[in-house]
């Protein structure tokens, strides 16, 4: 097959949802619908259950299932797809961020019951900003949840984003009877059974026909037909442009355990979904279709095998293709590399590939050259952008435990702050070293991984930080700069990458600070060109 065509072909995507929602289980059904797996709860679930051991300890069961479920990817028609697991855990925000820098299109999970929810919103915040296209799932439609149109009300207010109806629910609940099919003009019936064939699909051409009745009940007809008046009098006609700009976000409707809907998301999904998008580098926006290769390491996974210090980095295809034993050049380290055995994902197996295309993603094994954000190229110099550090919400500082063991505690953090586990901050008065965190969860993670992978212990302090301010002054050598790196040196650190950074204690101090020094900018990330 040509190099054209392969792009063409592929779909690389993330679901995303608060925890919940049903993610997992329409990941599932995907995959099942690829041939990828053979039965229900073949993937294992990478959520932090609630329960017997602990959060940390299971967060460390969950890492080994995680390398598996990292990317998911199978054929379906002629398309390849390329699901990447994000993390629903509040405190693996900032993971999911990432990942979302390596998708080129996202499927949100709402629970029509719940509606939608906390961290839903935030990572439609972040794809908004991005202009990742979205595709929005309605799940659980066979349990009693909010009306379909008070739904779509929400989902436009609360995520900002403009809906149209692909697939509209008939009934709900203990009412449910299927699913008028907008995209295709079908009507899918609900039987509860997750075994439906496709052959349960009743075509019908026109709404009017008397046959709707006959299906659905006079009652319950005559409500679609009110319905779909109403869609057309108030929502836009599904535009592929829009949708791929940004702009406008078709929703289904579905049970996602009953499998019932996901064919047609999937169906419509591979259609309208976008091939592998050009990516901005810090030079040059970077075309899909060039011939020279280019990717960038959107995740790191570290010590699987505690034993042997084994690290995978997950590379994505931005460009060209990607082949065994071929040197490339690692930019920011300035040597060439070769990968004598990358791996390709296929549902939850991993195997040695020959050669990757744009939007795939390879797994390298490493020995400690990558840190997230790291970009491979043909020997071009340029790096991608959009892997920026998002202010953490938590700071303590890290204090050595045990005084013979500072070298493995040094090594240890350096590489969990590669893996991007957590930020650390070296304080400009006295090199102490202060980790910034999403959630606390991490400090736990940090503690217990640098122990039984590192033989190395440590112990934590308060540090009264706030928020993490990039600073960048309009001029480094104006007396304002001076002034304020003098009034706020106790709060000065760099970051990992050498980036001054002012941790804040507050709001307030941020606002006195930006009016006290109006030159000197701060930035709540840590990529503000
Ligand atoms: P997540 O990955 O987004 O966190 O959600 P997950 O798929 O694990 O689903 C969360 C719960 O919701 C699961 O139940 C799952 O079976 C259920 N669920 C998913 N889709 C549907 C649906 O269409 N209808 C209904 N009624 N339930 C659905 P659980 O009891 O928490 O877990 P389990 O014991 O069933 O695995």
């Amino acid at each position: 097959m040509s190099f054209l065509k392969e792009i063409e072909r592929r779909r690389t995507f993330g679901i995303i949802s608060h925890p919940d929602a049903g993610k997992t289980t329409l990941t599932e059904k995907l995959l099942l619908f690829g041939g990828a797996i053979q039965e229900a709860g073949a993937v294992k679930n990478n959520k932090i259950k609630k329960g017997a051991t602990s959060d940390f300890m299971e967060i460390e069961r969950q890492r080994g299932i995680s390398v598996a479920t990292s990317v998911l990817a199978f054929n379906y028609h002629d398309k390849k797809i390329n699901i990447l697991d994000t993390p629903g855990h509040k405190d693996f925000a900032e993971d999911t961020f990432r990942t979302l820098t390596a998708v080129d299109s996202v499927i949100v999970v709402i629970d029509v019951a719940k509606g939608v929810e906390e961290q839903t919103e935030k990572l439609v915040a972040v794809c908004r900003m991005r202009k990742i296209p979205i595709l929005v799932f309605i799940n659980k439609l066979d349990r009693e949840g909010k009306d379909a149109f008070d739904l779509m009300d929400e989902v436009e207010k609360k995520l900002g984003l403009t809906v149209t109806p692909m697939s509209f629910p008939i009934g709900m609940g203990y009412d449910f009877q299927g699913i008028y099919n907008i995209w295709e003009k079908n009507i899918n019936l609900f039987s509860g059974d997750s075994r439906k064939n496709i052959e349960d699909v009743i075509a019908i051409s026109d709404v009017e026909s008397p046959e709707l009745e006959k299906i659905i009940g006079q009652k319950p007809a005559d409500k679609l037909r009110e319905e779909l008046e109403l869609i057309r009098e108030v929502y836009p006609d599904f535009n592929r442009e829009d949708y791929l700009d940004g702009k406008l976000q078709p929703v289904f409707f579905g049970s996602a355990l009953n499998n019932f809907g996901v064919r047609e998301l999937l169906d419509c999904f591979v259609e309208i979904a976008p091939t592998p998008r050009p990516k901005e580098s810090e030079t040059r926006l970077v075309d899909p279709k060039e011939e020279k290769m280019s990717g960038f390491v959107f995740k790191i996974h570290a010590n699987m095998d505690p034993k042997h210090r084994d690290r995978l980095a997950f590379v994505k295809i931005v460009s060209g293709t990607f082949e065994r034993n071929k040197p490339y050049l690692h930019v920011r380290q300035g040597k060439n590399l070769k990968f004598s055995s990358p791996n390709a994902f296929f549902a939850e197996k991993k195997e040695i590939v020959d050669i990757s295309y744009p939007g795939d993603i390879v797994g390298l094994h490493d020995t400690g050259n990558f840190k997230i954000g790291d970009t491979l190229t043909e020997g071009e110099q340029m790096s991608f952008k959009g892997i920026p550090s998002f202010s953490p919400e938590h700071f303590r500082y890290i204090n050595n435990a045990d005084p013979l063991k500072s070298k493995q505690l040094e090594k240890g953090v350096d590489q969990l702050m590669d893996e991007g586990v957590a930020q650390l901050f070296t304080l400009e008065m006295n090199n102490r070293k202060v980790i910034g965190t999403v959630g606390a969860l991490q400090y736990e993670v940090i503690q217990y991984r640098l122990e039984h992978e590192y033989g190395a212990k440590c112990t934590y302090e308060n540090f009264p930080a706030y928020k993490a301010c990039w600073v960048k002054p309009e001029d480094p050598k104006n007396e304002e700069f001076a002034e304020f790196k003098r009034i706020k040196q106790k709060f000065l650190a760099k970051d990992k990458y050498g980036q001054l950074v002012f941790l804040a204690d507050s709001d307030f101090s941020i606002q006195m600070t930006q009016s006290k020094f109006p030159t000197v900018k701060l930035f709540f990330t840590s990529e503000f060109d």
